[in-house]
């Protein structure tokens, strides 16, 4: 297909199940954009710097898939880069809500921008970024829920007396 598919989220960090939402559209579509927002509403722990390039690290062997990163709004971001697809992923029930209310606003904030959703792998379905960076802060194992440099950086990021 010849759409151009955007992947948008905050990604703090990209969780594997994200990774597997990519994979699988990848087998649907020849590529697509991971847009990573530097969002306003969420305070994240990696900046938006460090989040791309975990992303791009993950995705150093795939050339179909691109990371960027955008502010603002995401329809105008989509319309810079002339894509017309939004792709998210839906975990629980308890997604649809924010992510119906997400679509039925960029339609109305784009006519020429649909939003297809994924439905998370089960195997993912019950975690996020927050519940994992809780287990690595509280010392356990996140190393089947990220990708393996994702695990090492949130070691890293926790270790530091910091926090940066
Ligand atoms: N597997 C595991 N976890 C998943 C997942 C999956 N497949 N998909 C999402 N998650 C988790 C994420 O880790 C994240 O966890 P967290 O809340 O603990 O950080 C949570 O689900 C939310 O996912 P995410 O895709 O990152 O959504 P988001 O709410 O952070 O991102 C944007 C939403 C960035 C797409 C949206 O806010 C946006 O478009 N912002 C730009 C501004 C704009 O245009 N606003 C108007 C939009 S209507």
């Amino acid at each position: 297909m010849s759409s151009l598919v955007v992947y948008p989220g905050t990604f703090d960090p990209i969780t594997n199940g994200h990774v597997n939402i990519i994979h699988r559209t990848l087998e649907i579509y020849d590529s697509l954009i991971v847009a990573v927002a530097s969002n306003i509403n969420k305070r994240s722990l990696f900046s938006i710097e460090e989040r791309v390039d975990m992303i791009q690290q993950v995705f150093k062997d795939d050339p179909g898939v691109k990371v960027e990163w955008f502010e603002g709004l995401l329809v105008n971001y989509m319309k810079r880069r002339g894509a017309q697809v939004i792709l998210r992923g839906l975990r629980t029930v308890t997604d649809f809500e924010y992510e119906f209310q997400m679509a039925l606003t960029n339609k109305m904030l784009s006519r020429d921008i649909e939003t297809i959703f994924m439905m998370t792998d089960g195997a993912f379905a019950h975690f996020s970024s927050t519940i994992i960076k809780e287990v690595v802060v509280l010392g356990g194992s996140a190393a089947n829920m990220v990708p393996e440099i994702v695990e090492e950086k949130l070691r890293i990021k926790f270790q530091s007396p910091e926090g940066d």
